[in-house]
């Protein structure tokens, strides 16, 4: 079991976690002004996973606006896959949700990510539609997916099972 902190993601963080982006898309990468640019954005919230020894792990962002949040990327490092960390961190974003009564969340992701499906999936995401050639590195489509309403029982009963089996680390939450 490793140890890991849940934090808001900070300037100081955005090299490291630059170098895992490049590191899961090498061809189709954000910039790193992206991720500044998201930092002072005022509708963003972005969340990084850290080790004991202050490693990034993972990330997570997501805009929030009025009753609707939209997940705008999530990573977790190649080295670190399966551990729940990227459930850890759609916990934390529906934590959020909850805090600024948001009703849905939604977000796109390509059609051929069986590991990103299955897990949005999980969390009773459901896919409603597609773009079309939606990612210009290689004209994939994009399916779009949202939750029903997360205040409904179904979406509740199961985001707090899955909040009692994210067992795989010992989290220590520092917001
Ligand atoms: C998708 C991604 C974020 C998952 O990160 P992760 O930390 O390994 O995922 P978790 O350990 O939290 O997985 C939680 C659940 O998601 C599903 N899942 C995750 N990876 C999966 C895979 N490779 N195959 C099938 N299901 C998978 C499983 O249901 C898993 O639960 P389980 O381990 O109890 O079976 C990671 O594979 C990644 O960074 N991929 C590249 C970037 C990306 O696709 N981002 C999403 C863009 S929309």
């Amino acid at each position: 079991m490793i140890k890991i902190t849940v934090k808001q993601m900070t300037a100081e963080d955005v090299e490291e976690v630059f170098q895992i982006e490049k590191l899961i898309h090498p061809n189709h990468h954000w910039s790193k002004n992206s991720f500044y640019n998201e930092l002072s954005n005022k509708l963003a919230s972005y969340w990084v996973i850290k080790d004991e020894n202050n490693k990034i792990l993972a990330f997570i962002g997501a805009w929030i606006i009025f009753e609707e949040a939209h997940i705008t990327t999530l990573g977790t490092h190649p080295d670190f896959r399966r551990l729940h960390l990227a459930q850890i961190l759609i916990l934390k974003i529906i934590e959020v949700c909850y805090k600024l009564m948001v009703k849905y969340i939604t977000l796109e992701v390509r059609e051929s990510n069986i590991a990103a499906i299955s897990l949005y999936q999980k969390f009773l995401f459901e896919s409603i539609g597609q773009r079309k050639n939606y990612y210009q590195d290689n004209g994939e489509n994009a399916i779009i997916m949202f939750t029903q309403n997360i205040w409904y029982d179904t979406f509740k009963n199961n985001y707090n099972k899955l909040k009692e089996i994210s067992n795989k680390a010992e989290i220590i939450y520092d917001e």
